[in-house]
């Protein structure tokens, strides 16, 4: 059966990226001989300040039948932060209860990091951060407002179910890369259990006894979210896999995107792994607006989404071919900054291309 895509380009230099990895789709769809169709969708800052709309059940509803969803960016100048990010882009990860954000960091050949005398060899792990609860709930509120007497709450929740989902995927995906050799079959929990004694304990609890009844040949190692940033600068050869609650791992994954050589390059998937669920996979860094309809951009984050979504939605080959070309374009790059790259948005789509 034909795999049946929702592309959401979305706002700035969004539709941009997602263009050339469409482009790339269809280039790798004939090499791999499968068939695809697309649907585009336009939500976004620019239909939300000319209709007032942002995205509604109804349209969630479609967008859960396609098989995945390809999104380019969310966030528009002219719009107050929080509506669109709230609105539509955690909307959407709840709404599908997309419970999985899969961040792989990767450092890619030719690809400079500011970590000195660090190789592809060193920084190469996965973090899997939980994408529907904690910080993100949204609970709280605020009374008082504006007087000095003002009082505002926002609520970190972790429920038992939240965090045991998360972790069983974390701890099979740590098993899956140690059978396959790619991982040393270590899973690195990262939470604030000394301070956060509620919350972390919870999931403390629930890591090793997941850990000890179902996975006992993964090794269990727990950092502090603190340590963790100081790890990852100074030794991030020592992570295979990483778990971690919605706010700390929403940090930690830009810190990774940066060592991996920036936000040009950074990509991950919102997933839904239960069956019937539907994924979303996209280039974690955001809109960049300043650059948009220059042809300046880095598409690799929007290719590297494309392949992570082949690689989770039954065309594993033909998505480790589009990485593996990705991984041929890397060093002929100047730099992955956007227009720094010695290449045009639409030329470093076709380098990939011309390396399938
Ligand atoms: C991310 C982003 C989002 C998040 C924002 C845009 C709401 O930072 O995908 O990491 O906090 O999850
Ligand atoms: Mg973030």
């Amino acid at each position: 059966m034909a795999l049946d895509l929702a592309i959401l380009p979305g706002d700035g230099t969004g539709p941009e990226v997602v263009a050339e990895a469409v482009k790339v789709l269809q280039a790798i769809a004939k090499a791999e001989n499968f068939e695809y169709t697309t649907k585009e969708y336009d939500f976004g800052g620019d239909r939300y300040l000319s209709t007032g709309k942002i995205i509604d059940d109804e349209e969630i509803a479609q967008l859960q039948k396609h098989d995945a969803i390809l999104l380019g960016a969310v966030g528009h100048p002219d719009v107050k932060p929080g509506i669109l990010e709230k609105g539509l882009l955690l909307k959407m990860r709840f709404a599908m209860d997309q419970y999985i954000n899969l961040r792989p960091v990767k450092l890619y050949p030719g690809v400079d990091t500011p970590l000195k005398d660090k190789t592809p060899e060193d920084i190469n792990f996965d973090v899997i951060r939980e994408n529907t609860e904690d910080l993100y709930c949204g609970n709280g509120g605020i009374m008082r407002q504006g007087t000095a007497q003002e009082v505002a709450t926002q609520e970190m929740i972790a429920t038992r179910f939240g965090a045991e989902r998360c972790l069983r995927y974390a701890f099979e995906y740590a098993k899956r890369k140690k059978e396959s050799g790619e991982g040393k079959g270590m899973l690195t929990l990262v939470h604030k259990t000394n301070v956060l004694t509620y919350c972390g304990d919870l999931w403390f609890r629930a890591f090793n006894e997941i850990g000890e009844a179902d996975y006992p040949d993964i090794k269990r190692d727990y950092n502090h979210i603190d340590a963790a940033c100081m790890w990852f600068v100074k030794n991030p050869e020592f992570y295979d896999t990483i778990v971690v609650p919605n706010m700390f791992g929403d940090i930690i994954t830009d810190l990774g995107a940066m060592i991996q050589g920036g936000m040009g390059i950074a990509a991950g998937g919102n997933i839904n792994p239960d069956k019937g669920g539907t994924s979303m996979y996209e280039p974690i860094g955001g809109s960049a607006p300043k650059y948009t309809g220059q042809n300046v951009i880095n598409p690799l984050a929007a290719i590297g989404a494309l392949a992570m979504l082949l690689q989770n939605s039954g065309q594993k080959a033909a998505g480790d071919r589009v990485e593996a070309a990705i991984k041929k374009v890397t060093p002929k790059l100047k730099s992955l900054s956007a227009g720094r790259m010695g290449y045009s948005t639409t030329e470093v789509g076709d380098l990939v291309i011309d390396n399938l």
